[in-house]
């Protein structure tokens, strides 16, 4: 193969950058042309494609966002936006497609490989950690790691003033932000959309809780599992205790990769070039017990749920 393309896709993830560097100087390592699309799907049915050489991705590798821009592309679900996008590679004659982005962009990828033939290998970014086949997906880390930095700042004042703090996180389908920052900031609740809570018996053990002398408590709520002025408004009446809500929002989608992260985007990069050069068959690649993984397409879409049930029961056991 000698000519790939790389893209961006759905919401940006810290490590992408990072990323595109592993695909970008792996693509140079084995002589190949490589192309950066910009603004994911939306760009490539356009067309807007730029020849890039080992510069194009210097200075990059610690930044956040992605400088290849992303977008989500409606209009790519539909028969006419994959057969644009099949022309537009192969009016540059670009043999091979490297994808970064979470479920929506693996979804993508499976169809343009399908029903157009294109080989298109998938890297998962994305803070949500919501792809079942692997363990981590790029980005994760360093979102967590944003929480954790916001949870701090929240214990200072909500200790200080004898006060429950919940915490809203990103997370739609999936509680991994909320689970890991909760174990690793020592939040006394996760609320996650895997796991039924019940606001009755958290505001129960709230009250308890200030009877027996303990002046703050922090709930961690995904924001698929609820919401957040309305849990605060039920966890005030039933406890009698001030709740202060705080939506993180975005901040925890910006920074700059951690060295996790920074390190799964360059063996994802490396794997799906290498994966590219061999003319392997389309496939996702994922990372399980610290080894890179290929799984097609199909399985990806079948992958059970992995919620971490026992981490959670940690969760609550530890911090309570
Ligand atoms: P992410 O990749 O972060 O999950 P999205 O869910 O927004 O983000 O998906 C990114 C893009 O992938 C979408 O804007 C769309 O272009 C494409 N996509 C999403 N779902 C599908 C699908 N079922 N079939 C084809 N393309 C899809
Ligand atoms: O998929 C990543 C994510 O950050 C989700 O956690 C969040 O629900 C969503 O994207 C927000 O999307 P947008 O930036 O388009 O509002």
């Amino acid at each position: 193969m000698d000519r790939i393309a790389v893209l961006t896709s759905g919401g940006d993830a810290p490590g992408m950058n990072a990323c595109i560097r592993a695909v970008v100087r792996t693509a140079l390592n084995y002589k190949m042309d490589i192309y950066g699309v910009n603004r994911g799907y939306a760009g490539l049915i356009k067309g807007e494609l730029t020849r890039l050489n080992t510069r194009s991705v210097s200075g990059i590798i610690h930044k956040g966002g992605t400088f290849l821009n992303t977008a989500r592309c409606p209009e790519f679900k539909d028969e006419e936006g994959l057969k644009m996008a099949a022309e537009a590679l192969s009016a540059y004659g670009i043999e091979g497609l490297v994808v970064i982005g979470g479920d929506g962009t693996l979804r993508g990828a499976k169809d343009l490989s399908e029903k157009f033939g294109i080989k298109v290998m998938g890297i998962p970014a994305t803070i949500d950690n919501d792809l079942a086949y692997t363990d981590y997906t790029v980005g994760f880390d360093t979102s967590v790691n944003t929480v954790l930095w916001a949870i701090n700042n929240l214990r200072d004042t909500f200790h200080s003033h004898d006060r429950v703090g919940l915490l809203e996180v990103m997370g739609r389908n999936c509680g991994d932000i909320a689970l890991y920052a909760g174990v690793a900031g020592g939040a006394e609740y996760v609320l996650v959309p895997e796991i039924p809570y019940d606001l009755d018996k958290i505001s129960a053990s709230i009250k308890k809780s200030y009877l027996r002398g303990k002046t703050s408590n922090l709930l961690i709520l995904a924001e698929g599992a609820g919401d957040a002025d309305e849990i605060a408004k039920i966890i005030e009446q039933k406890s009698g205790a001030g709740v202060k809500v705080t939506k993180f929002g975005h901040i925890q989608r910006g920074g700059s990769p951690q060295m996790f992260d920074r390190v799964l985007a360059a063996r994802f990069g490396y794997k799906a070039v290498e994966l590219l050069m061999q003319d392997a068959d389309s496939c996702a690649i994922g990372i399980r017990d610290n080894k890179v993984i290929t799984v097609s397409y199909e399985e990806v879409a079948k992958a059970p749920s992995r919620f971490d049930k026992r981490l959670y029961d940690i969760a609550h056991i530890l911090n309570l």
